[in-house]
């Protein structure tokens, strides 16, 4: 890490944000400026550290560091020793590779792994009390909020992911299911009949769309839309529409949701329509697995910018944590990873496209740190605006990469933290390698307390 000339570049090169950033954090500022080398060799850990906190080499020394192997690395903790303890637990996923319940049914891009929600929700969160996600992407908060029996709101700027959220986070119950697999059965035999009386179908899927899927799968997809719009009662399009929208990265040339490489696929002809059938089976075998376990309240969920979320909240809702994993500044794009299903679902995706924050679209150019920073600022104060005095935010995240540099996501919210109304109050981090094949990226568990 200390190799690479871009860390040498922090947020502290950001000029301030306008009004708020008066640098409240002035002495953050003072030891990166005046100490680069020291800050690196602290691993950019000194402003977690309270006077009772571990040191980070101790903590490597300790119970905490222990070898993750499937994501590379030990974890290095600071601040409160107890709570910087259980965020280093949290990170601990290497023994959990089943994906339980309802959480492995559709991919969503960095989606965060259920053993670090349930972690944090079980050990952090006041029984009984309500957490906040402004980021759900796919629901995996909301669903451990439930099996851990807390109250939950989440929110998304993405209407497929609150579409999602629900669906993952919301069983149907059983004669619901029996209903929904018996559609989807008569859904599959409809279109089969479509395909082999060669019916006309048409996508009505953007050109640049269409041409990520051979002809004949087109086509079928086309069919498949058309016999779900025919299902009665109408709510259980939603949950089909969800089931459709599993097949369709999976079905196309794309290589996956985050990636714009082509492959060649080869997909007989019905294999679409029985995929269908197969994952409507899966989500109702899911979703009876998740029935027990479920001892909270099915959450509510918002599609809305997360910096508005304070605005957007039902009156005298008290939220008694956040747990969220917010984009990683310059590395995901969630509008783009998307395009492909909002297509074919009818979803507005101008919304995503003007609103998303740390969009790696916006990564280049000289003025992209300085926006990124912004956005997070704006997000953290509108979650503090959503906290009591007291109560604790805890955010995954990933070091940004803006403009060829490597903004240390650690060190940004510490800064940000101050002018927001948190105080940072333990962090944990481990190393992720570069697939690109430059130094490894930290990626952090950070819990921030609202003064
Ligand atoms: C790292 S993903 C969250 C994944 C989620 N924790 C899960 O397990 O599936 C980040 C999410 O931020 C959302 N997002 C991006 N910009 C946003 C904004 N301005 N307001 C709210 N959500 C936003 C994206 O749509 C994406 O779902």
């Amino acid at each position: 890490m200390t190799q690479n000339p871009a860390l040498q570049r922090t947020p502290r090169d950001i000029p301030p944000r306008t009004a708020r950033a008066s640098c409240s954090h002035s002495q953050v500022r003072e030891r990166c400026c005046k100490a680069p080398q020291d800050a690196e060799r602290a691993g950019s850990y000194a402003g977690w550290m309270s006077a009772d906190s571990t040191p980070p080499d101790e903590g490597a020394r300790g119970p905490e560091r222990q070898p993750l192997s499937n994501l590379g690395g030990p974890t290095v903790v600071a601040g409160e020793p107890e709570l910087a303890a259980t965020l280093a637990g949290a990170m601990k996923t290497d023994g959990e590779t089943r994906e339980v319940l309802t959480h492995g049914f559709h991919s969503y891009p960095a989606r965060m792994h259920w053993y670090t929600a349930r972690e944090v929700l079980q050990k952090l969160c006041p029984a009984g009390g309500t957490v906040l996600d402004p980021f759900c992407g796919s629901g995996t908060v909301l669903i451990e909020a439930r099996v851990a029996g807390l109250g939950s709101v989440g929110g998304d700027l993405s209407p497929l992911a609150t579409q999602l959220a629900r669906i993952k986070s919301v069983y149907a119950p059983a004669p619901a299911r029996e209903r929904i697999l018996e559609s989807a059965a008569h859904v599959m035999e409809a279109s089969l009949e479509r395909v082999r009386a060669r019916a006309p179908a048409h996508a009505r899927v953007p050109p640049d769309v269409a041409r990520l899927y051979g002809p004949h799968v087109l086509k079928e997809l086309a069919g498949l839309r058309e016999e779900i719009t025919r299902v009665q009662p109408e709510g259980d399009q939603d949950t089909l529409w969800m089931v459709f929208s599993s097949l369709l990265t999976k079905f196309s040339n794309q290589r996956a949701d985050s990636s714009s490489e082509e492959v060649e696929r080869r997909i007989r002809k019905g294999l679409v329509s029985e995929f269908f059938l197969r994952k409507t089976r899966e989500l109702c075998e899911r979703w009876s697995r998740l029935e027990p376990e479920c001892t909270g309240p099915p959450p509510k969920l918002l599609c809305s910018d997360a910096r508005d979320l304070h605005r957007r909240l039902p009156g005298r809702t008290r939220i008694d944590m956040i747990l969220c994993s917010p984009p990683y500044g310059g590395t995901y794009d969630y509008s783009e990873h998307h395009r492909l299903r909002f297509a074919w679902l009818g979803l507005p995706l101008s919304g995503m496209q003007r609103h998303e924050i740390g969009a790696r679209r916006n990564a280049q150019g000289p003025e992209s740190a300085r926006r990124w920073h912004d956005e997070l600022g704006e997000t953290l104060e509108s979650m503090r605006r959503c906290l009591h005095p007291g109560a604790m935010a805890v955010l995954l995240m990933g070091d940004g990469e803006l403009d060829g540099r490597r903004i240390p996501a650690d060190i940004q919210v510490e800064e940000l933290a101050a002018d927001t109304g948190f105080e940072p109050a333990a962090i944990a981090s481990q190393s992720r390698p570069d697939r690109r094949g430059a130094a490894d990226r930290k990626e952090h568990l950070m819990a921030l307390r609202a003064r």
